[in-house]
């Protein structure tokens, strides 16, 4: 089941994914299950993160709930490119999260390195499948280039690598990153993409339409086996959908 949630602003965006999020969590934790959900980095999820410190922080039983990345720069904590170091401003630092349910990737270790350990890190923590390791749900984010966690256009080999987790760098700054592989987000239970802005409406649409070009963007190949993929798009996003 692909479904498509679009709504006028990203606001609106985030705060429908923060209910989704929570009667998730909530239904892994009545039935006595901890969530291991991989974050997406970029500036949609800070909507998201900041809805979560506020109005949902009593309504999400932080303690059952694990954090890993799906993909992080390569970069210190405390650099606002961080992706764990913005979730850590603006939401673990405001939530009762135990310290050891949140697992970041290492920014400051050679990419490679880190890719390795990072994947030892996930076949311990969670279950596995065939090799892989079974996250409960993945975030996702796209670029206006259709890339999707770290997996660029001119990386598709990411997609279906034999690694769990592997090293990439932005084509753009060349900045060096830690992506899981495309593998690991089709093994997910839930997958979730967050876009918004008009940006991406073009790839979005070639994606929906699933055209000649939709290809060559990794975004397009996110199709988890468990089907259960989700949308959550604001109208700029979706104007050529809609
Ligand atoms: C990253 C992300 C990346 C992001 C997209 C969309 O670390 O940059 O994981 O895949 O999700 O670039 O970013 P925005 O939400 O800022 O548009």
């Amino acid at each position: 089941m692909t479904e498509f949630k679009i709504y006028d602003t990203p606001q609106l965006v985030a705060r429908e994914f923060a209910e989704f999020f929570q009667s998730l969590s909530n239904s892994f934790h009545e039935n006595g299950k901890e969530l291991h959900v991989a974050l997406s980095g970029g500036s949609t999820p800070k909507l998201w993160f900041n809805i979560l410190a506020g109005e949902y922080k009593e309504r999400i039983n932080w303690k059952m709930v694990h954090f890993y990345w799906g993909d992080e720069r390569m970069v210190p904590a405390i650099d606002r490119e961080s992706n764990y170091g913005e979730a850590k401003r603006l939401l673990f630092d405001k939530i009762p999260v135990p310290t050891d349910n949140i697992h970041p990737i290492v920014g400051t270790t050679p990419a490679k390195d880190e890719a390795k350990r990072y994947s030892e890190l996930l076949l311990n923590n969670l279950h596995v499948e065939e090799g892989i390791p079974v996250f409960d749900l993945v975030i996702l984010g796209m670029g206006p280039d259709g890339h999707t966690a770290s997996i660029f256009p001119n990386q598709m080999e990411l997609l279906n690598s034999r690694e769990i987790c592997d090293s990439a760098y932005h084509p753009g700054s060349g900045q060096a990153r830690v992506t899981i592989t495309g593998r690991v987000i089709n093994k997910a239970r839930y997958v979730a993409f967050l876009i918004t802005g008009k940006d991406k409406a073009p790839k979005l649409k070639s994606i929906f339409d699933h055209n000649m070009h939709s290809g060559q963007y990794p975004a397009a190949h996110v199709s988890p086996l468990s089907d259960m993929l989700f949308y959550f798009v604001d109208t700029d996003a979706a104007q050529r959908i809609l």
